[in-house]
Protein backbone atom coordinates (compact mmCIF):
# COMPACT_ATOMS: atom_id res chain seq x y z
CA UNK A 1 0.00 0.00 0.00
CA UNK A 2 1.56 3.84 -1.23
CA UNK A 3 1.59 6.38 1.53
CA UNK A 4 2.18 10.08 0.61
CA UNK A 5 6.13 11.46 0.63
CA UNK A 6 4.93 14.36 2.84
CA UNK A 7 4.03 14.33 6.99
CA UNK A 8 1.86 17.23 6.25
CA UNK A 9 -0.41 19.43 3.63
CA UNK A 10 0.99 22.66 3.89
CA UNK A 11 0.68 23.09 0.41
CA UNK A 12 0.40 21.80 -3.25
CA UNK A 13 3.98 22.58 -3.60
CA UNK A 14 5.10 20.13 -1.32
CA UNK A 15 3.53 17.26 -3.18
CA UNK A 16 4.02 15.39 -6.18
CA UNK A 17 2.05 13.48 -9.04
CA UNK A 18 2.10 10.01 -7.20
CA UNK A 19 0.89 11.88 -3.80
CA UNK A 20 -2.41 13.66 -6.29
CA UNK A 21 -2.67 10.46 -7.83
CA UNK A 22 -2.78 8.28 -4.30
CA UNK A 23 -5.29 11.26 -3.03
CA UNK A 24 -8.01 10.77 -6.02
CA UNK A 25 -7.44 6.95 -6.02
CA UNK A 26 -8.33 6.93 -2.31
CA UNK A 27 -11.05 9.70 -2.70
CA UNK A 28 -12.74 7.67 -5.12
CA UNK A 29 -12.94 4.56 -2.34
CA UNK A 30 -14.48 7.23 0.18
CA UNK A 31 -17.09 8.91 -2.19
CA UNK A 32 -18.59 5.72 -2.70
CA UNK A 33 -18.31 4.93 1.17
CA UNK A 34 -20.45 8.49 1.41
CA UNK A 35 -23.02 7.36 -0.87
CA UNK A 36 -23.93 4.36 1.32
CA UNK A 37 -26.67 4.70 3.41
CA UNK A 38 -24.31 4.16 6.39
CA UNK A 39 -21.58 6.47 5.53
CA UNK A 40 -19.48 6.09 7.98
CA UNK A 41 -15.99 3.72 8.59
CA UNK A 42 -14.33 3.16 11.98
CA UNK A 43 -10.68 3.91 10.47
CA UNK A 44 -9.74 7.04 12.23
CA UNK A 45 -11.76 5.63 16.13
CA UNK A 46 -8.62 6.69 18.39
CA UNK A 47 -7.35 9.55 16.41
CA UNK A 48 -8.13 13.27 17.64
CA UNK A 49 -8.41 16.41 15.48
CA UNK A 50 -8.92 19.62 16.05
CA UNK A 51 -10.03 22.23 13.78
CA UNK A 52 -8.80 25.41 14.08
CA UNK A 53 -10.66 28.67 12.10
CA UNK A 54 -8.94 32.06 12.83
CA UNK A 55 -10.65 33.11 9.65
CA UNK A 56 -14.48 32.70 8.54
CA UNK A 57 -15.73 29.34 6.83
CA UNK A 58 -18.74 28.04 5.73
CA UNK A 59 -17.68 24.88 2.98
CA UNK A 60 -13.74 24.36 3.95
CA UNK A 61 -14.60 23.80 7.74
CA UNK A 62 -17.84 21.95 7.90
CA UNK A 63 -16.21 19.43 5.14
CA UNK A 64 -13.25 18.90 7.32
CA UNK A 65 -15.52 18.08 10.17
CA UNK A 66 -17.89 15.87 8.32
CA UNK A 67 -14.76 14.15 7.11
CA UNK A 68 -13.74 13.72 10.17
CA UNK A 69 -16.67 12.37 11.57
CA UNK A 70 -17.35 9.90 8.08
CA UNK A 71 -14.17 8.50 9.72
CA UNK A 72 -14.81 7.83 13.21
CA UNK A 73 -12.57 10.60 14.23
CA UNK A 74 -12.90 12.55 17.75
CA UNK A 75 -13.55 16.02 16.52
CA UNK A 76 -12.64 19.41 18.45
CA UNK A 77 -13.56 22.70 16.73
CA UNK A 78 -11.95 26.42 17.86
CA UNK A 79 -12.94 29.29 16.28
CA UNK A 80 -10.68 32.27 17.00
CA UNK A 81 -13.28 34.68 17.95
CA UNK A 82 -14.37 33.13 20.56
CA UNK A 83 -10.70 31.70 22.35
CA UNK A 84 -8.56 33.13 24.38
CA UNK A 85 -6.64 34.21 21.60
CA UNK A 86 -8.83 37.79 22.20
CA UNK A 87 -6.97 38.49 25.01
CA UNK A 88 -3.64 37.97 23.49
CA UNK A 89 -2.41 34.50 23.58
CA UNK A 90 0.33 33.40 20.41
CA UNK A 91 -0.69 30.73 17.84
CA UNK A 92 2.41 28.54 18.99
CA UNK A 93 0.53 28.54 22.84
CA UNK A 94 -2.81 28.42 21.50
CA UNK A 95 -1.60 25.29 19.82
CA UNK A 96 0.29 24.07 22.17
CA UNK A 97 -2.50 24.18 25.21
CA UNK A 98 -4.58 22.31 22.65
CA UNK A 99 -2.39 19.60 21.62
CA UNK A 100 -1.75 19.28 25.66
CA UNK A 101 -5.62 17.76 25.60
CA UNK A 102 -4.15 14.86 23.24
CA UNK A 103 -4.83 15.74 20.01
CA UNK A 104 -3.37 14.06 17.06
CA UNK A 105 -3.78 16.32 14.08
CA UNK A 106 -4.66 20.22 13.66
CA UNK A 107 -6.62 21.27 10.50
CA UNK A 108 -5.76 25.24 10.16
CA UNK A 109 -6.96 28.13 8.54
CA UNK A 110 -5.03 31.41 9.03
CA UNK A 111 -4.89 35.03 7.70
CA UNK A 112 -1.44 34.73 7.75
CA UNK A 113 1.19 33.18 4.89
CA UNK A 114 2.51 30.73 6.72
CA UNK A 115 1.46 29.78 9.43
CA UNK A 116 0.16 26.26 8.81
CA UNK A 117 4.31 25.75 7.87
CA UNK A 118 5.36 27.30 11.27
CA UNK A 119 3.15 25.21 12.84
CA UNK A 120 4.54 21.81 11.34
CA UNK A 121 8.13 23.10 12.84
CA UNK A 122 7.06 24.46 16.17
CA UNK A 123 4.77 22.06 17.61
CA UNK A 124 4.29 17.84 17.44
CA UNK A 125 0.99 17.06 15.48
CA UNK A 126 0.05 16.37 11.60
CA UNK A 127 -1.04 19.68 9.77
CA UNK A 128 -3.27 20.21 7.08
CA UNK A 129 -3.36 23.78 5.93
CA UNK A 130 -7.32 24.79 5.29
CA UNK A 131 -6.32 28.25 3.69
CA UNK A 132 -3.35 30.46 4.99
CA UNK A 133 -3.92 34.27 3.87
CA UNK A 134 -3.53 34.90 0.35
CA UNK A 135 -0.54 31.34 -0.10
CA UNK A 136 -2.54 28.27 -0.66
CA UNK A 137 -5.53 26.40 -0.16
CA UNK A 138 -4.39 22.42 -0.95
CA UNK A 139 -7.23 20.88 -0.42
CA UNK A 140 -9.63 23.30 -2.50
CA UNK A 141 -7.13 22.72 -5.26
CA UNK A 142 -7.33 18.90 -4.90
CA UNK A 143 -11.44 18.96 -4.89
CA UNK A 144 -11.21 21.35 -7.95
CA UNK A 145 -8.59 18.88 -9.72
CA UNK A 146 -10.91 15.65 -8.76
CA UNK A 147 -13.83 17.36 -9.81
CA UNK A 148 -12.63 18.77 -13.28
CA UNK A 149 -11.74 15.15 -14.00
CA UNK A 150 -14.38 13.58 -13.29
CA UNK A 151 -15.85 16.23 -16.10
CA UNK A 152 -13.09 16.04 -18.70
CA UNK A 153 -10.77 12.75 -17.88
CA UNK A 154 -6.98 13.05 -17.66
CA UNK A 155 -6.14 17.01 -17.34
CA UNK A 156 -2.75 16.43 -19.42
CA UNK A 157 -3.07 19.29 -22.21
CA UNK A 158 -6.60 20.11 -21.16
CA UNK A 159 -7.25 24.07 -21.27
CA UNK A 160 -7.57 25.19 -17.60
CA UNK A 161 -8.37 29.27 -17.30
CA UNK A 162 -8.34 30.69 -13.53
CA UNK A 163 -10.45 33.88 -13.77
CA UNK A 164 -10.93 37.00 -11.19
CA UNK A 165 -8.94 38.13 -8.20
CA UNK A 166 -6.18 36.05 -8.56
CA UNK A 167 -3.45 38.35 -6.70
CA UNK A 168 -5.90 37.60 -3.28
CA UNK A 169 -6.25 34.49 -4.00
CA UNK A 170 -4.88 30.99 -2.68
CA UNK A 171 -7.45 28.69 -4.61
CA UNK A 172 -5.42 30.28 -7.57
CA UNK A 173 -1.72 29.56 -6.61
CA UNK A 174 -3.26 25.78 -5.25
CA UNK A 175 -4.94 25.46 -8.24
CA UNK A 176 -1.83 26.37 -10.49
CA UNK A 177 0.25 24.04 -8.64
CA UNK A 178 -2.08 20.73 -8.83
CA UNK A 179 -2.98 21.42 -12.60
CA UNK A 180 0.87 21.67 -13.63
CA UNK A 181 1.65 18.49 -11.64
CA UNK A 182 -0.85 16.70 -14.36
CA UNK A 183 0.28 18.18 -17.04
CA UNK A 184 -2.73 20.60 -17.60
CA UNK A 185 -2.89 24.22 -19.95
CA UNK A 186 -2.98 26.62 -16.95
CA UNK A 187 -3.97 30.40 -17.52
CA UNK A 188 -5.15 33.26 -15.83
CA UNK A 189 -7.41 36.37 -16.41
CA UNK A 190 -8.59 39.44 -14.96
CA UNK A 191 -7.54 42.94 -15.17
CA UNK A 192 -3.57 43.65 -15.09
CA UNK A 193 -4.25 44.97 -11.70
CA UNK A 194 -5.52 41.51 -10.48
CA UNK A 195 -2.46 39.31 -11.88
CA UNK A 196 0.60 39.28 -9.79
CA UNK A 197 3.92 39.65 -12.14
CA UNK A 198 5.29 36.46 -10.55
CA UNK A 199 3.32 33.97 -12.45
CA UNK A 200 4.84 34.08 -15.90
CA UNK A 201 8.00 33.16 -14.19
CA UNK A 202 5.80 29.41 -13.08
CA UNK A 203 4.61 28.90 -17.01
CA UNK A 204 1.55 30.43 -16.47
CA UNK A 205 -0.06 32.21 -19.74
CA UNK A 206 -1.52 35.96 -19.17
CA UNK A 207 -5.14 37.03 -21.31
CA UNK A 208 -6.64 40.36 -20.24
CA UNK A 209 -9.34 39.67 -23.05
CA UNK A 210 -11.69 37.25 -21.13
CA UNK A 211 -13.79 36.21 -24.27
CA UNK A 212 -10.92 35.27 -26.03
CA UNK A 213 -9.80 33.14 -23.04
CA UNK A 214 -13.31 31.51 -22.76
CA UNK A 215 -12.64 30.50 -26.35
CA UNK A 216 -9.60 28.69 -25.59
CA UNK A 217 -10.67 27.44 -22.23
CA UNK A 218 -12.15 23.84 -21.52
CA UNK A 219 -12.85 24.90 -18.29
CA UNK A 220 -12.87 28.00 -16.23
CA UNK A 221 -12.81 28.46 -12.48
CA UNK A 222 -14.49 32.38 -11.99
CA UNK A 223 -12.85 33.37 -8.44
CA UNK A 224 -14.26 35.71 -6.21
CA UNK A 225 -13.42 39.57 -6.24
CA UNK A 226 -11.95 39.03 -2.22
CA UNK A 227 -12.82 43.14 -0.87
CA UNK A 228 -11.32 41.92 2.60
CA UNK A 229 -7.95 41.81 1.60
CA UNK A 230 -8.25 44.69 -0.90
CA UNK A 231 -6.22 47.78 0.89
CA UNK A 232 -6.49 49.88 -2.55
CA UNK A 233 -8.82 50.37 -5.58
CA UNK A 234 -7.95 47.46 -8.07
CA UNK A 235 -10.39 48.56 -10.47
CA UNK A 236 -12.54 51.47 -11.75
CA UNK A 237 -15.83 49.99 -10.55
CA UNK A 238 -17.40 46.79 -9.82
CA UNK A 239 -19.83 47.72 -13.06
CA UNK A 240 -16.67 47.55 -14.73
CA UNK A 241 -15.25 44.21 -13.84
CA UNK A 242 -18.79 42.87 -14.80
CA UNK A 243 -18.72 44.15 -17.86
CA UNK A 244 -15.42 42.77 -18.27
CA UNK A 245 -14.71 39.51 -16.18
CA UNK A 246 -18.59 38.78 -15.15
CA UNK A 247 -18.97 35.11 -16.95
CA UNK A 248 -23.13 35.55 -18.48
CA UNK A 249 -24.85 33.20 -20.09
CA UNK A 250 -24.73 35.45 -23.21
CA UNK A 251 -20.70 35.42 -23.13
CA UNK A 252 -21.11 31.71 -22.54
CA UNK A 253 -23.24 31.16 -25.58
CA UNK A 254 -21.26 32.91 -27.97
CA UNK A 255 -17.84 30.63 -27.71
CA UNK A 256 -18.03 27.52 -30.09
CA UNK A 257 -17.90 25.31 -27.30
CA UNK A 258 -19.71 23.87 -24.09
CA UNK A 259 -17.07 24.79 -21.14
CA UNK A 260 -17.22 23.14 -17.57
CA UNK A 261 -17.48 26.15 -15.03
CA UNK A 262 -16.53 26.42 -11.27
CA UNK A 263 -16.25 28.75 -8.43
CA UNK A 264 -14.94 27.74 -5.52
CA UNK A 265 -16.79 29.65 -3.39
CA UNK A 266 -18.43 31.97 -1.67
CA UNK A 267 -20.50 33.28 -4.85
CA UNK A 268 -20.53 36.80 -5.43
CA UNK A 269 -23.57 36.02 -7.34
CA UNK A 270 -24.53 39.05 -10.21
CA UNK A 271 -20.65 40.18 -9.81
CA UNK A 272 -18.17 37.54 -11.23
CA UNK A 273 -20.54 35.10 -12.25
CA UNK A 274 -24.47 35.64 -13.32
CA UNK A 275 -27.11 33.21 -11.30
CA UNK A 276 -28.20 31.88 -14.59
CA UNK A 277 -24.49 31.09 -15.10
CA UNK A 278 -24.08 29.26 -11.27
CA UNK A 279 -27.17 27.53 -11.91
CA UNK A 280 -26.86 26.19 -15.28
CA UNK A 281 -25.90 22.76 -16.52
CA UNK A 282 -22.46 23.86 -17.25
CA UNK A 283 -21.89 24.69 -13.68
CA UNK A 284 -20.25 22.23 -11.80
CA UNK A 285 -20.38 24.11 -8.40
CA UNK A 286 -22.05 21.97 -5.77
CA UNK A 287 -20.27 19.01 -7.42
CA UNK A 288 -17.03 20.99 -6.24
CA UNK A 289 -18.67 20.73 -2.42
CA UNK A 290 -19.74 17.48 -2.71
CA UNK A 291 -16.25 15.65 -3.72
CA UNK A 292 -14.90 18.19 -0.67
CA UNK A 293 -15.90 15.85 1.89
CA UNK A 294 -14.18 12.75 -0.30
CA UNK A 295 -11.10 14.04 -0.97
CA UNK A 296 -10.32 15.64 3.23
CA UNK A 297 -11.31 11.99 3.95
CA UNK A 298 -8.56 10.74 1.90
CA UNK A 299 -6.22 13.17 2.68
CA UNK A 300 -7.04 13.18 6.64
CA UNK A 301 -6.87 9.13 6.11
CA UNK A 302 -3.47 9.06 4.48
CA UNK A 303 -1.58 11.60 7.04
CA UNK A 304 -3.50 8.95 9.65
CA UNK A 305 -1.96 5.68 7.73
CA UNK A 306 1.84 7.57 7.63
CA UNK A 307 1.73 9.25 10.72
CA UNK A 308 0.34 6.73 13.17
CA UNK A 309 0.58 3.57 11.03
CA UNK A 310 -3.65 3.18 10.43
N1 LIG B 1 -13.97 27.59 -0.82
C1 LIG B 1 -13.81 27.96 0.47
O1 LIG B 1 -12.71 27.92 1.02
O2 LIG B 1 -14.96 28.37 1.08
P1 LIG B 1 -15.06 28.78 2.63
O3 LIG B 1 -14.30 30.07 2.80
O4 LIG B 1 -16.53 28.95 2.91
O5 LIG B 1 -14.44 27.69 3.44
Amino acid sequence: MKNLSVDHLLGIKFLNLDDLELIFETADNFKEVINRPIKKVPSLRDITIANLFFENSTRTKLSFELAEKRLSADVLNFSSSQSSVKKGESLIDTVNNILSMKVDMVVIRHPNPGAPQLLSKKVNATIINAGDGAHEHPTQALLDSYSMRQQIGDLRNKNILIVGDIIHSRVALSNIFALQLQGANVKVCGPNTLIPKYLKDFGVKVETDFDKALEWCDVANMLRLQNERMSDSFFPSVREYKKHYGLTMERLQKISKDIVVMHPGPINRGVEITSEVADSNNSIILDQVENGVAIRMAVIYLLAKKNFDR
